[in-house]
């Protein structure tokens, strides 16, 4: 792959500069050599033109730039993205794999890729045997829970945030309801205190947007698992860090504290994303919600079409070629970077003809990728979604948008794209307080055969109210 050297002129993500602006000339649709930019303008007000545009241009396969004009291949065909995502010997996870480090291209210290390309002892930076070491701490710690038991923490969460707004008659979903839910339950699976969820929302939806604060809001990630790593050492709960500690693996415990970072990411804002683009077509598309409410489509497969047509990860980060190889038509050389385009894939012509045409009943998607690297937290992703918000329709089933749905604005990055805010409106009710919210969890599972589960912690209800926690961590 040529192209010439980087163009390093940045803007903030999804600040969207007048045409023509000297300061953002960086930020044009091309860059050196005439790649095209996956972060700037034209990335960031409609991914999924560009990602037309490109196919057109390219086919399944095109040549792109990232932040900082980094080169990549940006995958777009279906069968493509399958075949990068479960050929792993051709195309490693490991991101050591990648040209650039050694070249140059990227400066480790300051780019605000590294959050997202950089190597970290973690399953998703292993390939062959090392990730199937580490990925089967994971899984185990991911499939203590079973569903009932997640449910009953994401409804009792899901009450207390609606209690908060249900009053008032009016809120605004993205930051009262699709974000804080994900994150409440994530910190309490993970064994965290439910204090730490505001700041964690923070932190990392900073770290997706990858600024030049992406570098310090992933070392306060950091630093808040280690500090709950060593807490886990003394008094062990029924949580994954526990799990992880003690799972045969043998992780060490900076594996213990990337693996709790990594579930916390790959499992915060992609969740958030998804419970967020289905609100927003609840409240904004007549057909789908008359869909839901006269039956012909469930919850569930509503949340299926949604994954289908936004992906709440858009681009996935990444894969590196071990050897020079053809794919799409384009010659890729060893230790080139590719990235798994899943949103243009699920609407690519080859699998789906007609994009208006319901797939709801079809799982066959590239939103949790495919292969050996392939989402094992889909599951939990799912049932917080679907949960979280069958609670919220049934509490307030005359909920309808409160500002013209074409005043509703999106932040992009490279990777994913997140609505904004929705504001929405509903008859004011009161509150409910429900013995059933503060009873205790079910008893857990047997433990896996092999997987020593650690004596169970008693389970706590957060004293203060979401927004008093934000507004105590921003010192307001
Ligand atoms: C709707 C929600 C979610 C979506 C769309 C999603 C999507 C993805 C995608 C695209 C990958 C990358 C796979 C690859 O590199 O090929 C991934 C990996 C991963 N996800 Fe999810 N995810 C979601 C929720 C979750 C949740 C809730 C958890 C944990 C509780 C989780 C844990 C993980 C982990 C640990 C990996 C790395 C797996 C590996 O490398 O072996 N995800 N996810």
């Amino acid at each position: 792959m040529t192209v010439p050297p980087a163009d390093r002129t940045t803007t903030e993500p999804g600040l969207v500069p007048p045409p023509g602006c000297p300061a953002h000339a960086g930020h044009s649709a091309t860059g050196p050599g005439g790649a095209t930019r996956l972060h700037g303008v034209a990335a960031e007000t409609d991914p999924m033109g560009l990602y037309e545009k490109l196919r057109a241009e390219h086919g399944p396969v095109a040549p792109v730039l990232l932040e900082g004009d980094v080169r990549a291949w940006l995958v777009l065909g279906y069968l493509e993205n399958r075949d990068v995502a479960t050929r792993s010997t051709q195309f490693s996870r490991d991101p050591r794999t990648w040209h650039g480090w050694r070249s140059g291209e990227i400066d480790p210290e300051t780019s605000p890729l590294v959050p997202m390309i950089g190597w970290r002892p973690d399953c998703v930076c292993a390939d062959g045997e090392e990730h199937q070491r580490l990925r089967g701490a994971v899984t185990a710690g991911l499939n203590q829970f079973d569903q009932r038991g997640i449910r009953r923490h994401i409804t009792r969460f899901a009450h207390q945030l609606i209690d908060e707004f249900c009053e008032n008659g009016r809120t605004e979903l993205v930051g009262e309801f699709a974000e804080p839910l994900p994150m409440l339950v994530l910190t309490r699976l993970l064994g965290m205190a439910d204090e730490d969820a505001p700041k964690l929302v923070h932190a990392a939806r900073d770290l997706f947007k990858a600024t030049e604060t992406s570098l310090a809001s992933n070392a306060y990630v950091l630093e808040t698992l280690k500090e709950l790593v060593a807490a886990k050492r003394v008094r062990p709960g029924q949580d994954i860090a526990s799990v992880l500690m003690s799972h045969p693996a043998g992780l060490s415990d900076e594996e213990v504290q990337h693996h709790l970072r990594l579930i916390l990411l790959a499992g915060y804002e992609t969740t958030a994303n998804l419970m967020a683009n289905v609100l927003r077509m609840s409240v904004t598309d007549p057909r789908f919600r008359g869909s839901l409410a006269g039956g012909q489509m469930t919850l569930p497969e509503a949340v299926e079409q949604v994954l289908w047509d936004e992906p709440p990860l858009m681009v996935c980060p990444g894969r590196w070629a071990t050897g020079d190889t053809t794919l799409g038509g384009k010659e890729i050389k060893a230790g080139d970077m590719l990235l798994l385009g899943l949103a243009a894939g699920n609407v690519d012509q080859a699998v789906r003809q007609d994009p208006s045409t319901r797939v709801h009943h079809n799982r066959a998607h590239l939103s949790f990728s495919a292969g050996a690297h392939e989402c094992p937290g889909q599951d939990i992703g799912r049932v917080i979604a679907d949960t979280g918000i069958d609670i919220l329709l049934t509490r307030l089933p005359d909920i309808s948008l409160a500002v013209p749905a074409s005043d509703l604005t999106w932040r992009s990055s490279t990777w994913a794209r997140h609505l904004t805010a929705l504001p929405v409106k509903f008859a004011a009710r009161p509150r409910e307080s429900r013995e059933l919210l503060t009873a205790p969890l079910p008893a857990p599972p047997p433990p896996a055969v092999g997987v020593p589960v650690a004596p169970r912690m008693p389970d706590s209800v957060p004293r203060l109210s979401w927004r008093a926690r934000l507004r105590r961590f921003l010192g307001m």
